[in-house]
């Protein structure tokens, strides 16, 4: 089944770059975020990141906390928020929000963020309390709501959204056949998942932000993913809500960019 377009308009293709390997892959992506986080305080004053989880981001990090990019980046005006997280408290070492706080927030080399520009999910207070993944995805919507400018559906604009894709080709916490696809609901607690690790439940914001953000970056580095990626950027567009659908091609579109390394991108075949 092909992705039927909600508004009869074509969601085009993105840009995709291919670099040599990852770390000129991590060098362009955090030249390009850098650049993304400086327009955003130009225009609106501050800067609001979605970023993401896995391996990807950390190589990034440590440009962002290096020079030249220390110096460049708006740290006092910048808000860091997470696409999804996974059901374990902040200091844990599979914590999405672990990687930031080693490599962004660490007391010696760390950047100049406030503690209240960093907004992790409240999953370590959902566990102390017994809450649960819903009541902490709901609590995440509220506040991205009342905190950011909202979209006509109601749904928070951020500046820039970080991504990276799954082997099953995920994006998000949003995995095939996701009840995140078409709900109404902006952040979804999601069971831990049974194919991909680690195993543990989720929770993730609706892909329905990607709608709404000013930008979108993924980055997809390793011949692990030479597949998925050559399926979900070269293969027909399938329903991202049926279990054999793709989710990331809901970020094949013409706002994203796709930053790959060589090795990721060599099932590609020759791109116009
Ligand atoms: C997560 C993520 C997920 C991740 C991809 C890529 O919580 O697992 O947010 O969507 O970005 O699985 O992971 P790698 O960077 O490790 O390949």
């Amino acid at each position: 089944m092909t992705l039927p377009d909600d508004d009869g308009q074509a969601p085009g293709e993105p840009t995709v770059t291919i670099f040599a390997d990852p770390d000129t892959l991590a060098d362009g992506a955090a030249g390009r975020v850098a650049d993304a986080l400086v327009a955003a305080v130009e225009r609106r004053g501050r800067a609001d990141l979605a970023t993401t989880g896995g391996s990807t981001p950390a190589p990034l990090y440590l440009r962002l906390v290096s020079s030249p990019l220390r110096e460049r980046v708006p740290w006092a005006q910048l808000h860091i928020w997470w696409g999804d997280d996974r059901y374990v408290p902040r200091g844990h070492p599979l914590s999405n929000v672990f990687s930031v706080d080693e490599i962004l927030l660490d007391e010696i080399h760390g950047v100049p963020i406030r503690d209240d520009h960093v907004h992790p999910w409240p999953v370590g207070r959902a566990i102390a309390e017994d809450l649960g993944p819903d009541w902490c995805a709901d609590a995440y919507a509220t506040e991205a709501r009342a905190d950011l400018p909202l979209d006509p559906a109601g749904v928070p604009a951020f500046d820039l959204v970080l991504l990276g894709i799954g082997p099953d080709g995920h994006l998000l916490s949003v995995f095939p056949g996701s009840a995140a696809i078409g709900s109404e609901r902006l952040a979804l607690g999601i069971p831990a998942p049974g194919l991909i690790e680690p195993h543990l439940p989720r929770v993730t914001f609706n892909p329905s932000i990607l709608d709404a953000t000013a930008a979108i970056m993924v980055m997809v580095a390793g011949a692990a993913k030479a597949d998925v990626l050559a399926r979900i950027l070269g293969g027909p567009r399938l329903d991202p809500g049926s279990s054999d659908g793709l989710p990331a091609q809901l970020a094949r579109r013409s706002s994203a960019s796709w930053l790959l390394d060589a090795a990721a991108a060599s099932r590609l075949g020759p791109r116009a």
